[in-house]
This record gives C-alpha cells, structure tokens and sequence, in this order.
C-alpha cells in the first residue's frame, strides 16, 4: 500500500539515523586513535628511558649510576609487557612465556601441550628470532603480535565496513528520498488533473440531459454517441482521482471484471486482432481489486500489446489460479516481442519505443498492481518476431 508522506518521513529518520552513525563513527575512531596514539607513546617513553640508561652506561666509565649489565637483562624483559613471546631453548624446552595467557588449571602436561600449540600459530605468522648461544647452539624466540598492533590491524578494516554501510545506507536514504518527491508528482498531478476535470464533466453531462429532453431538435443517436464520450472521460477522471488517494480495494468477481472488460475492448480495436478469453478460475471468483484503476491496468496491456503487432494478430487473455491463495492473468501478444536488454526497462517511466508513446503506461500499470494491490506485473516470456505474455500475479 502506497503512503506517499510516510516514505517521506522514513526517508528523514533514515537521514537521521545515518547522521547519528556517521557522528557515532567519527567520535568513536577519533577516541579509538587518540587511544592508541596514548598507548604507542607509553611504550615509546619506555624505551626512550631504556635508551637513557644505556648512555649512561656508555658515558659513565666507572658506572656508578647505571650498575651493571643487569639492567639490560631485567629493564628489557619488563619492558615488554605486551608482546606474546615464549623461548625455546637449544634442547627444546620452552621457558619464559611472556604476555601469554595460559587456561587455567591445567596439569603440567596439559600446559605443555597448550604452549606447543601456541608457538606452532606463532610460527605460522612470524619465523622465530635465533639466539646464538656462542657455543653453536641455538635457541629460539616464538613470537606473536602485541594486542596493540593487533588492533591497528583490524582498525581500518573495521573501519572501511562501516563506512560502507553508512554509504549503504546513505544511498537508501537518497534513493528513498528520490522515490517519494516522483510519488508526490505523481499523486499530486492525478489528484489535480481529476479537479480541473471534473467542473466541465459535470457541466457536459447537465448539457447531455437537456439535449435528451428535447428529441425533437436533437437527434437522439448522437446524444446517446456523446454520452458514451463523457462517461469515458468520467471513467478517466475517476482513475485519476483514485491514483491521487489511497484507493480502497473491494470484492470483485473477477471473471466478471476481465471478460466485461475485454468485450468492451474487443469493439474498440482492429478486427484483425483476434481477442479471446479463457478463465479457468470458478464462476464465483473474488478477489480483492479497485476495480477502476484495475481496468486501467488491462486496457494499458492490451493497448501495448495491439501496437506491438501493428492491429493484426491474436491477444489472448488467461486466468489460472496459483499455489498460496494467488491467481494469475496473463496477456498473450503474436506481435513483435521485447529484447531481453529492454525486459525490465519497459517498466522505467519515459521509456518508450514509440513515436506518440509516453512511456507511462507500464510504470502505472506496475504501480497499481505492485503498490495498490500488493501483487506483481513483470514479462513473463518475450520472444523477439513471435510475441510477449505480461503475467499479472494479484491476492486470491
Ligand atoms: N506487448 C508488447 N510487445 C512489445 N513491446 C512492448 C509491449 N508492451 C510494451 N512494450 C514496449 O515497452 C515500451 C513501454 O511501454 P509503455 O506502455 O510503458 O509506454 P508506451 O506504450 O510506449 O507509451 P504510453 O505512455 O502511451 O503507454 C513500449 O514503447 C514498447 O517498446
Ligand atoms: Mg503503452
């Protein structure tokens, strides 16, 4: 069902959802970075302090400041405090696991086995630093990446997918907006032709009744011909005025509607179309239609269908039930066919291959089946030289 104001404001909550994430997301990585930057300047400081020492160490000949060595060894070690490293010595232990989280309460055994496991991913990701013993034997150090540099990893990869899901949903927010101001052409447009339409109708049709009343001075035949026009132009204008407002849906018998309706057009084109109808639908058939703007969806069809084979060939109309409560009316054509570039294009409003065509009745037939009746209209098979079906697929 079509409510034109609601998409509209969907379409601004839309705006505003996205304005909110797009806030969200620069807040959030602003704090994420400066986060990082904090953490990245800690661990410089550390080293900066280390590189101190060593100085000192360097420049202090007796070094009464700096000790001994140990502040290597010890001032090192502590200084990594986030990077997963575990030591392999030359005859395969494993000592000092550093940042590594071991499960809890596990037999030694099991600690083991968790730590081979561990070293075998670390290997995986990064070829372990040798340390020479001096004495031709070697250890080894497994190393991992520090959460830190995990994080950075995965930062702009975060980042870059909810950027596209912003832009997603950024690009609905525009397309949806576009979408509603084209309906409220629409809408406006059938609503205000309707009113301008409708004064001199119901003057015409004042006109047609004192016509009937003279006999004498007016022929009655062609008060009864210009009847039938303005009764065409009231239907018209009643389509109109049902596409500017929400229209209501009623039980109709809908082999009544269809093969009324198909007469009504069998007289109004060539007689070199042959026109038939077969239902295989009960007599009884109900099914939830607006019988007007309905009509107007069949005539737009046929109409296609008798310029595609240029007045001379057959047009055949079926119905047929379909599983899940829905029933099917399929137009048939013998007339030149649509490539199947132009299969979906046919319903884009303007396009037209036609020198008069305004390339409109399509997309208004789409329009009242898909919006108004929740159903479906699409080409159901085209072949290009031999003809088109447009399948209507309606509630019933
Ligand atoms: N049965 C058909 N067989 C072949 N081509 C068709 C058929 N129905 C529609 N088309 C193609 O689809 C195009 C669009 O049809 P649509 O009814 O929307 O516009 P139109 O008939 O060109 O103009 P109008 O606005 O007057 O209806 C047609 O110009 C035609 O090329
Ligand atoms: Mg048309």
């Amino acid at each position: 069902m079509l409510k034109s104001f609601d998409i509209y404001n969907q379409n601004n909550i839309l705006k505003i959802i996205v304005a909110v994430n797009l806030l969200l997301v620069g807040t959030g990585s602003l704090l994420y970075t400066n986060r990082l930057i904090e953490r990245l300047e800690q661990r410089e400081q550390q080293y900066v302090q280390l590189y101190a020492k060593s100085i000192a160490y360097l420049v202090d000949p007796n070094h009464i400041n700096s000790g001994d060595l140990t502040f290597v060894t010890s001032e090192i070690l502590e200084a990594n405090s986030t990077i997963p490293a575990i030591y392999v010595d030359p005859n395969n232990e494993i000592s000092k696991p550093n940042n590594i989280t071991l499960t809890a309460g596990l037999s030694a055994e099991e600690t083991q086995r968790e730590l081979r496991s561990i070293i075998a991913d670390m290997r995986e990701r990064h070829s372990p630093v040798v340390v020479e013993m001096g004495t031709g034997e070697r250890g080894l150090v497994y190393y991992d990446n520090s959460p830190l540099l995990r994080q950075l990893t995965y930062f702009p990869y975060a980042l870059l997918t909810i950027l596209l899901a912003l832009g997603l949903l950024a690009y609905l927010a525009f397309s949806s907006s576009r979408r509603a101001e084209q309906n409220r052409v629409w809408v406006g447009l059938a609503k205000e032709t309707a009113h301008q339409l409708g004064t001199p109708l119901s003057s015409l049709m004042a006109w047609v009744e004192f016509m009937r009343s003279d006999t004498a001075q007016y022929d009655e035949s062609i008060t009864d011909e210009i009847e039938k026009d303005v009764k065409r132009l009231e239907t018209i204008t009643a389509r109109f005025s049902s596409i500017g407002s929400v229209p209501t849906l009623k039980d109709e018998n809908i082999n009544d509607v269809v093969s009324q309706l198909t007469d009504y057009l069998a007289k109004r084109i060539s007689t070199k179309v042959k026109m038939s109808l077969s239902s295989q639908l009960p007599t009884e058939k109900t099914v939830q239609i607006n019988r007007l703007l309905f009509e107007w969806v069949i005539e737009n069809i046929c109409k296609n269908a008798v310029d595609a084979m240029k007045g001379v060939g057959e047009l055949r109309l079926t119905m047929q039930q379909l599983p899940n409560q829905r029933i099917a009316i399929d137009i048939t054509d013998t007339g030149k066919g649509i490539s199947k570039a132009n299969m979906q294009k046919v319903f884009n409003p303007g396009f037209s291959t036609k020198k008069r065509g305004w390339g409109l009745g399509l997309t208004l037939a789409k329009r009242i089946v898909e919006e108004y009746h929740s159903g479906r209209l699409f080409v159901k098979s085209s072949e290009v030289g031999k003809g088109t079906t447009f399948r209507i697929v309606l509630n019933g």
